[in-house]
């Protein structure tokens, strides 16, 4: 396992960023890990790759171990409400011993189609997908859904995290999210995935507050969610959601998709699992979710996460049923969830 110091380094060396060295042993560091004794238990409750053709039940609420090819394989038929596709970028990547090497963009695409028509298969009628890349691949990504013949409806640019610039180019510091849907009529809950913000300038008609509220210590308005994402952060070691996973999402970011592509109880698929977030923000939300990863390690912080999830299913920057801006929450939780001086000192 990586700590969370090379975790930072890697994020940055990705970027060609500098970004300052945090102390490794910092008392509020929280970075999810396993002890041994964790590993051999939550190594129990992973479930095997199938060897026959299995239903939804059998896998719901599964991590599975293995290669997503092989397990797909065997998944049923339109099981999915919705697929969370974060697979390698086109970058030379250590996945706990698991190497995915940089190649050409034609060779990239030629990956992205070896798995994504199968996935298709995986998915019911109008359910959505959800791909993720960096602005290298992303062009590759596009043709990709195209070439599957799934509906491209739009490209979220998330802002993934503050940090120092590059010196010779402009730092990297934003990712896509492709969004597809497989036929013409997407289910889209633009109520659940509103945002509250801070107003700059309260306008008022009449006397009265004009699209705002006053509300404990601030003036907010919520808006509806846009395609660029300003409000996230890649988790970080003083982050509640952390583990040493070299390119976890937040669960925020997951929290956001589902909302707007699922119904509670729906079915969320996630091929490339990693850390578990999309398990994990699944089950806080009320959903379902297969998912399948390669690492035992990753499996496990998944298994973890989850039991984690049985005392603590709140979804940092979601709360009371809107997303806050990025360094905000609600006036009266302020203190149990205040990012703390270290987190700015990170953040700025
Ligand atoms: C970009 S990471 C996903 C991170 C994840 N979204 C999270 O929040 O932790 C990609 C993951 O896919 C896994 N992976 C790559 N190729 C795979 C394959 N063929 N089968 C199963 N897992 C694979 C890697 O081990 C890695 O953990």
């Amino acid at each position: 396992m990586f700590d969370s110091m090379s975790k930072m380094s890697r994020l940055s060396s990705e970027q060609g960023e500098k970004i300052p060295e945090v102390r490794a042993s910092a008392p509020r560091n929280r970075t999810i890990r396993l002890t041994e004794e964790e590993t051999e238990r939550l190594s129990e409750k992973i479930c095997p790759m199938p060897c026959r053709k299995v239903s939804a039940d059998e896998v719901s609420d599964c991590v599975i171990m293995g290669d997503m090819l092989a397990v797909m394989e065997f998944l049923p038929d339109s099981f999915a409400d919705a697929v969370f596709l974060d697979p390698p970028y086109n970058l030379t990547k250590d996945f706990n011993g698991n190497v995915f090497r940089k190649r050409g963009d034609g060779a990239y695409f030629e990956y992205l189609m070896s798995w994504l028509p199968k996935i298709v298969r995986l998915m019911k009628e109008n359910a959505a997908v959800y791909l993720c890349c960096d602005w290298k691949c992303t062009a590759a990504c596009y043709e990709a859904l195209r070439e599957c013949g799934l509906n491209v409806r739009n490209r979220i640019t998330w802002q993934r995290e503050k940090g120092r610039s590059a010196d010779d180019n402009w730092k990297n510091a934003c990712e896509d999210i492709w969004y597809a849907v497989k036929g013409d009529e997407p289910i889209f809950h633009g109520d659940a995935v509103r945002m509250k913000r801070k107003v700059i300038a309260p306008y008022r008609t009449d006397g009265v507050p004009k699209d705002w509220n006053e509300e404990g210590n601030g003036r907010y308005r919520l808006t509806g969610a846009s395609n660029f994402w300003d409000d996230l952060t890649v988790p970080f070691w003083s982050m509640r959601e952390n583990t040493d996973h070299p390119t976890q999402k937040p669960e925020k970011l997951l929290a956001k998709l589902l909302l707007a592509s699922t119904e509670a109880g729906g079915v969320v698929f996630d091929p490339f699992g990693g850390s578990g977030t999309t398990a994990v923000t699944a089950r806080k939300l009320g959903r379902k979710f297969t998912s399948i990863e390669q690492s035992r390690e990753y499996c496990c912080l998944t298994l973890k996460r989850l039991e984690m999830e049985e005392t603590d299913s709140a979804i940092q920057g979601y709360e009371d049923g809107v997303f806050w801006e990025r360094n905000s929450q609600p006036p009266k939780k302020q203190e149990n969830h205040s990012i703390s001086e270290d987190d700015e000192l990170f953040l700025k």
